[in-house]
């Protein structure tokens, strides 16, 4: 890994050997101010930090067959763990859940220290967005994680499922007034549970309408050396608007062929 972009300054970022986990956290760091000392006087914390990690391939596809690990490397795989390392959340839709066969986080000893002194319980929870609440709440994702996973949903959500989520251990958040969540209610309804650094890992089309809502506010995006043919959608399948959004590239990182590129919401 070597940085490309902005010119690197720790002497260890022009170097182009693997970062150690803590050089790549330091890399990654959220901005000063996503924590719960951002909390307004209505509970809602208003420094929470939208962030969404994907990887494509060079023709701009987010799955090979279904699964993003086709597109992943090395280095991908472990900035992954880096940044779920450094959230308190990780917000996922239902249908990656189901596809990829989504477990709990998984508690990583080098990154104890920070994380309690970040105010943090040992691994992210993780919140799956879900309308129709159609997940096995059987899994360990639901009866295993040490921290609750979360489900998000809606107001119109299946009372059976609801019922059956809370049975296995989940802590129901109703952030939407039909049976779906309303994107931009994910940052407030997290953040007032103490949620303020949040790591969306897709899939498509939860990140297309967190980023329609206007909420979505940093994407690390990598680039994989392959083309993927085929017709998958892009790593963003939401409603199109009028004009493009504008983003900011603010870092580009390279080992291998991958590109590991940071946007912010502008
Ligand atoms: N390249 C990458 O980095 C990457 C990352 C993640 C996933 N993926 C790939 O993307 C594919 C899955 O992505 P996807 O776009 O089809 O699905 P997705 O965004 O993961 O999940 C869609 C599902 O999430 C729920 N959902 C989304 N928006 C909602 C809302 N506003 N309110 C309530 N529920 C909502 C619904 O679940 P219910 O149906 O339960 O109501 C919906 O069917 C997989 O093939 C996966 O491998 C790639």
């Amino acid at each position: 890994m070597r940085r490309l972009f902005p010119a690197p300054v720790p002497a260890h970022e022009a170097e182009d050997r693997p970062w150690e986990p803590l050089e790549l956290a330091d890399a990654y760091a959220y901005p000063a101010g996503a924590d719960a000392a951002g909390a307004d006087a209505a509970g809602r914390q208003a420094g929470a930090w939208l962030r969404a990690n994907m990887v494509a391939s060079l023709d701009g596809a987010a799955h090979l067959g279904g699964r993003s690990e086709p597109l992943s490397g090395p280095a991908d795989k472990r900035v992954f763990g880096v940044l779920r390392a450094l959230a308190d959340v990780v917000v996922v839709g239902a249908e990656t859940v189901r596809r990829e066969g989504y477990r709990p986080a998984r508690r990583r000893p080098e990154f104890a220290g920070r994380r309690e002194a970040a105010g943090q319980p040992p691994a992210p929870a993780i919140a799956v967005v879900s309308a129709s609440l159609e997940l096995d709440f059987s899994l360990p994702l639901f009866t295993e994680a040490r921290v609750p996973t979360i489900v998000l949903t809606g107001e119109a959500a299946p009372p059976d499922r609801v019922a059956a989520a809370r049975g296995a251990g989940a802590e129901v958040v109703v952030a939407g007034r039909g049976p779906g969540v309303d994107p931009s209610r994910v940052k407030p309804e997290l953040a007032a549970r103490g949620h303020t650094r949040l790591l969306c890992e897709g899939g498509p089309r939860l990140l297309g309408q967190l980023a329609a809502a206007g909420v979505l506010d940093e994407l690390c995006l990598t680039t994989a050396p392959r083309l993927a043919l085929g017709g998958a959608a892009r790593v963003l399948d939401g409603p199109e608007p009028t004009d493009p959004q504008e983003v900011e590239l603010t870092d580009l990182l390279a080992e291998s062929g991958f590109l590991f590129a940071r946007y912010r919401r502008l």
